[in-house]
């Protein structure tokens, strides 16, 4: 690039930076994902780099924030509060332990502290001879808000210090980060829905938006959380490792992230980061990455700071799970119930390495709640296995052009009247010949929870339904080579292995065949502890109300639609057919309907040292799991074993589960007993 077209470029990046820290930290109402941002920051950052005669002092790659707002008072910090640099992958996290060890001139490793980023907002809370006095946001770092009556309504900040451990000197800045965790975040969102208001698009949005608060009756209603991760400049003299730190103020009765770990060099540092990954979706609350901190105070001196962060830490961020796009157009899908679910087409975007160019909208209803428009710029969210969905549309963002939208009256495929059952928020097409049900019906039979017949997707089923192969699952079982043969793109080998497929599903077990058979409101994991429960179709069949309740998990309305399906005459028929042409479940509670790792899609990289690639398999196999040998989306769990090949970048990328060798042995001590 050159220099004149580096100017312009520099130039734009610094008006749009300023104005989303304005809209992030000062409104809470951010108009693009914090991905996008730290995309746009990171390019600032290089071009300054590139080019420093455009180097400047006030560019926000050099601040941090933004002001603070006007309504609350203002506080001045005693040493600033500083944000963090990032690193994006491992080789990032190498370049970043090299330059710390380059810098303080040491050939040994350096010991890390490792800590969970939280994403919600930072706090400085000051106490004065043991009381809390003073709480503040971080502001632009130098200047924050005083927040104090809003924080003194989160019980899980101490009015009074524990007299315990080290002597709490006169004046403690403690710092650390406020967030509201998951289940308050969904409680929070579903009763703004309900009333008719904007909603909060992620935990720190909502989490800022509750603190910010110029009343503290409100931030009392959020039930806001918080972790401390440090002492200001002027406490770090007590101490001589950060690992001190953090202990003695959880034993100063502060909460303290559990999740912490000591390592003694990088590559630590970099599985810590993997099992922490791996984890996310099971914590109660959002993070966004790990904290790596050089864990030796001394060093924090020599190492110093920029004017926007510390040299003694980074941040390591996971793939983030949030994106903008244009949402192009709303389409209406038929699933195998009937359900009208409005679907959005959007300008295709990466999430955490998958490219999204759909997501559903849910409902009607949550469309109109929502008030998300055809045209509009929308936060799209794509989380563990969950399928992508619409997060919120980001109005700010509007032209005016956009349509709203509206559910037709008429089935999308079989064109019958769609009907609108009383106190659903689901409007159903009730047809039951329409083809669009048939299609879904038999997909979801094949599919990976339910009967998992390889090679029976999508595109084949909507063939066979064409050719009148197939009317209903029964048919399948009635298939023949020469059927298949005549199909597009279908050779003898592959017809063939469909069909062994097909067979070898007649033996699945009872869970699967029940999850396959689509009883309304039973998914695969009820469909196992049913089997627990009664073991045997007729059984379950013939269960009562008040049998089908005593089942872990199965409420009234589970219970009334197992009974309702078992008494509908036409899904009766459906199963006869399906026990006619030789489906024979096996009942009782197979190894492979309750192992640990059932329905697991496990692949192994790297060296294992404690057994064979082929005993893993069987511990695999044994435990209800099914093992793959190549990479694709459908992996849920990757295991590594010694130097591990490019299947762990792609595991990483899409977000799978990564596990180590020694915590897939404690699977093999499970199975012998
Ligand atoms: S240490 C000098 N530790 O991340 C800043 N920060 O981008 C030292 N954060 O402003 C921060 N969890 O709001 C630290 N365990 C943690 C954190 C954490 C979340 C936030 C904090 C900070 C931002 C940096």
């Amino acid at each position: 690039m050159d220099p004149k077209e580096a100017h312009k470029r520099i130039e734009f990046l610094r008006r749009e930076l300023i104005r989303h820290n304005k809209a992030y930290y000062l409104f809470d109402n951010p108009e693009i994902t914090d991905a996008e941002y730290d995309r746009m920051m990171r390019e600032l950052q290089e071009l300054e780099k590139d080019f420093p005669e455009l180097d400047q002092p006030d560019s926000p790659s050099r601040k941090v924030g933004s002001e603070p707002l006007s309504g609350l008072g203002e506080v001045r910090h005693s040493s600033p509060m500083l944000s963090l640099d990032n690193a994006m992958s491992a080789s990032e996290f190498h370049d970043f332990d090299e330059r710390i060890r380059k810098q303080l001139g040491v050939t040994e490793f350096v010991d890390y502290i490792v800590e969970p980023k939280l994403d919600g907002l930072a706090v400085e809370l000051i106490y004065s001879d043991n009381v809390f006095s003073l709480g503040s946001t971080r502001g632009d770092g130098v200047t924050g808000e005083n927040i104090t009556s809003n924080l003194l309504t989160l019980n899980k900040i101490p009015q009074e210090l524990l007299r315990a451990g080290k002597r709490v000197p006169e004046k403690l800045e403690v710092r650390g980060e406020v967030f509201l965790p998951l289940e308050e975040f969904r409680n929070l969102n579903n009763k703004r829905l309900e009333a008719g208001e904007r909603i909060f698009a992620n935990p720190r949005n909502a989490a800022a938006g509750s603190l910010r608060q110029l009343d503290p009756k409100i931030t009392a209603e959020r039930h806001l959380s918080i972790f401390c991760y440090g002492v200001s400049e002027m406490g770090l003299s007590l101490f001589k490792t950060h690992a001190e730190v953090l202990a003695c103020l959880q034993e100063w009765g502060l909460p303290v992230n559990p999740e912490r770990k000591l390592c003694g060099n990088i590559n630590e540092v970099i599985d810590y980061f993997n099992v922490m990954q791996s984890r996310r979706d099971t914590l109660p609350y959002e993070i966004d990455g790990m904290v790596v901190k050089v864990n030796n105070l001394k060093f924090w001196d020599i190492l110093g700071q920029t004017s926007r962060s510390p040299r003694y830490a980074i941040a390591c961020k996971f793939p983030p799970r949030q994106e903008s796009t244009r949402l192009l157009d709303i389409i209406v899908q038929v699933g195998r119930t009937g359900v009208l679910t409005p679907v959005a087409e959007l300008e295709p975007v990466q999430v955490s390495g998958v490219t999204v160019s759909r997501a559903t909208l849910h409902n009607e209803d949550e469309v109109r709640k929502k008030d998300i428009r055809i045209g509009d710029k929308v936060v799209i969210q794509r989380a563990g296995d969950v399928i992508p969905e619409v997060v919120i549309p980001i109005e700010s963002m509007r032209t005016g052009r956009e349509r709203p939208f509206i559910m037709p009256e008429i089935c999308p495929v079989c064109k019958s009247r769609v009907v609108r059952i009383e106190g659903e928020s689901a409007v159903r097409c009730i047809n039951p010949e329409c083809r669009a049900q048939i299609e879904e019906r038999i997909r979801y039979f094949a599919s990976r929870p339910a009967m998992d017949i390889e090679g029976l997707g999508s595109g084949l089923i909507s063939q066979l339904i064409a050719r009148g192969f197939v009317k209903d699952v029964s048919d399948l079982y009635y298939l023949t080579i020469e059927n298949l043969q005549t199909l597009e793109r279908m050779g003898e080998k592959s017809a063939r292995k469909v069909l062994v497929n097909v067979e070898k599903s007649k033996k699945n077990p009872l869970d699967r065949f029940i999850t396959a058979i689509g009883i309304p409101l039973v998914g695969a994991q009820t469909a196992r502890t049913l089997v627990e429960q009664f073991n045997t179709l007729d059984r379950l069949k013939n269960a009562s109300m008040d049998e089908l309740m005593e089942t872990n998990g199965v409420g009234k309305a589970v219970a009334s639609s197992i009974r309702s399906f078992f008494t509908n005459q036409s899904t009766l028929n459906l199963i006869h057919r399906l026990l006619n042409v030789g489906v024979k479940p096996l009942e009782g509670n197979t190894p492979a309907s309750s192992g640990s790792m059932s329905r697991e899609t496990v692949l192994f990289t790297g060296k294992l040292v404690s057994m064979t690639r082929d005993q893993a398999r069987k511990i695999v196999e044994d435990n209800g799991g099914q093992v793959v040998s190549a990479w694709s989306n459908n992996v849920t769990l990757l295991i590594i074993g010694e130097n591990p090949g490019s299947k762990l970048e792609k595991a990483r990328a899409a977000g799978t589960r990564i596990i180590k060798e020694d915590e897939f042995v404690k699977f093999s001590d499970v199975s012998a007993q």
